[in-house]
């Protein structure tokens, strides 16, 4: 990355912030024929009953699984922070690089902050990961080196980003919900020149263990995530009736729809650099059911 580009990052991220506080319209309302997510993100839609759904219970549905979205948001982005503030040490304060992952820090907290603002606003009330969840998610950030934080926040983020954008660029998105995503695109359109760059050093330098790793790492992250997403609670909420079941049917449903929707720019990314190989091809096809 040359030292003017990212001197150019900088002078914007300073002249021009992009205040959440200002630039999401947070009174504003559902309005009738809003959504809070595109119905083809759900995790029932394609199914028999999800015709049977009430129109209250398909926005329902809805507003519960973005609050899930919006909780992996953040708790991705805070993972890429620690990932900054580990490898901000390595620099020296002077460094235009340090000076750059300041301001990113400064964005992505402010970020954070505004997601769980969208939740609240949407009266939410996520369901936390599992214990063995969280643990995984504790030990990468403690104990390994911080390549593979930043490549399992980077996955994190690889996924919300698909649903960020599909719920932006939907019409019919309820519009605070569009203005935080669309704030969220623009400002992780100047982020992603640091990233690539590093990304490209990180799998320069790595050998075949490595890569190994690395395609572990992101494919327990995404396996996490879409746990998230899919969750008995959220029916019983809406009132269906046997949740269990409709838990079972949902899962499969919704296997298929996130390697459709959510999966792809994963798949490029370790395609990228050479993520996929005999020791982690049939994790992958196993788990996440795509063929790689
Ligand atoms: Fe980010
Ligand atoms: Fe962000």
């Amino acid at each position: 990355m040359d030292d003017a580009e990212v001197e150019r990052l900088i002078t914007i991220s300073k002249e021009r912030p992009l205040m959440p506080e200002t630039y999401v319209p947070w009174l504003e309302e559902l309005k009738p024929g809003e959504v809070f997510l595109p119905e083809k993100l759900n995790s029932l839609e394609g199914l028999p009953l999800y015709n049977n759904l009430t129109d209250i219970q398909k926005i329902e549905l809805g507003r519960h699984e973005i609050v899930q979205v919006l909780f992996s948001y953040a708790w991705g982005e805070g993972l890429f922070c620690l990932f900054m503030s580990k490898y901000i040490l390595t620099l020296q304060p002077g460094d235009v690089i340090y000076r750059f992952l300041l301001r990113e820090l400064i964005e992505e907290y402010r970020h954070q902050e505004m997601f769980e603002q969208a939740i609240r606003k949407l009266n939410g009330k996520p369901i936390k990961p599992s214990r063995i969840q969280r643990w995984i998610g504790l030990f990468t950030a403690k104990f390994l080196p911080v390549d593979f934080l930043f490549m399992g926040s980077l996955s994190i983020e690889l996924i919300t980003d698909t649903y960020g954008d599909k719920t932006r660029k939907f019409p019919a998105s309820y519009l605070v919900l569009r203005k935080v995503f669309d704030l969220h695109s623009i400002e992780e359109g100047r982020h992603i020149h640091f990233t690539k760059s590093l990304l490209k050093r990180y799998s320069d330098n790595a050998g075949f263990f490595k890569r190994t790793i690395y395609s572990f790492v992101i494919l327990f992250n995404i396996y996490f995530i879409r746990k998230l997403y899919v969750k008995k609670e959220i029916y019983q909420r809406i009132g269906l009736t046997k949740p269990d079941e409709v838990y079972e049917i949902a899962l499969k449903n919704y296997k298929t729809k996130f390697t459709e929707i959510g999966l792809a720019g994963v798949i490029d990314f370790v395609k990228s650099w050479n993520g996929f190989n005999p020791l982690t091809r049939w994790a992958w096809r196993a788990l996440m059911g795509v063929k790689v």
